[in-house]
């Protein structure tokens, strides 16, 4: 499973790129706006910066939601790093715009996706990810780890090269739950990639090894 962060915090990125499992970042308009990131050239500048610091793929949200403005977008935000994938939302110009780029070669994240139904749309335009919603949809009382299942059901009875991100994780069960069904990577906030590493009964017995040895060697 690729561990993605889901984060424009360049500091968090950091922190994240230096425990060495981070395979990439994803990024939204609402949390560039959280870092106070304004402006066409800064925006840009904002995504090379995380290119620059992570190996792996950086997610790059368009604007438009009309097909000439998400190509015309899309094309300078690929241009921009190796590492940039498109972020095109899930509408019918957005679905177009996917096609388009795949067959160019530009490598697209379907973001905002709901129902299994629009998963298969986005596959079949030739998506490289997918990003189902966990915990958005487990916030209007729908399983969003239900909705990975359906899709990888779906998924593995063709032959698609959409990889599954499962997006809007939350915390680490979320994390567990998708990949014990098998979904190819996970971006969620750092906090949820640390709880991983946290069990009481890890701090407690650390405690009691470090207290044994300091009573025989202090
Ligand atoms: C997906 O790529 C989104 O950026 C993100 O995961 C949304 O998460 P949220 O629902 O916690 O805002």
């Amino acid at each position: 499973m690729k561990f993605f962060i889901d984060t424009a915090n360049l500091e968090e990125i950091k922190q994240a790129n230096d425990l060495g499992i981070l395979d990439g970042v994803t990024t939204n308009p609402s949390l560039m706006a959280k870092e106070g990131i304004a402006g066409e050239s800064n925006i840009q500048q904002h995504y090379v910066n995380i290119c620059n610091i992570v190996g792996g793929d950086v997610s790059a949200e368009v604007i438009s939601t009309d097909y000439e403005g998400i190509i015309r977008e899309g094309e300078v935000l690929a241009a921009l790093h190796k590492n940039i994938v498109v972020k095109v939302p899930m509408i019918a110009d957005g679905i177009r715009a996917i096609k388009y780029f795949s067959s160019k070669g530009i490598r697209t994240n379907c973001t905002l996706i709901f129902s299994p139904g629009q998963a298969l749309l986005a596959a079949k335009a030739g998506a490289t990810y997918i990003s189902p919603f966990v915990g958005r949809l487990d916030d209007v009382s729908t399983s969003g780890v239900d909705l990975i299942a359906q899709i990888k059901a779906i998924f593995n009875n063709y032959t698609f090269d959409t990889q599954i991100l499962a997006a809007s994780v939350r915390h680490p069960m979320h994390v567990i739950d998708c990949a014990m069904i098998g979904a190819d990577v996970m971006t969620g906030p750092l906090s949820a990639i640390m709880a991983l590493a946290k069990h009481p009964l890890t701090d407690n017995g650390l405690e009691k090894f470090l207290a044994d040895y300091a009573k025989l060697n202090s």
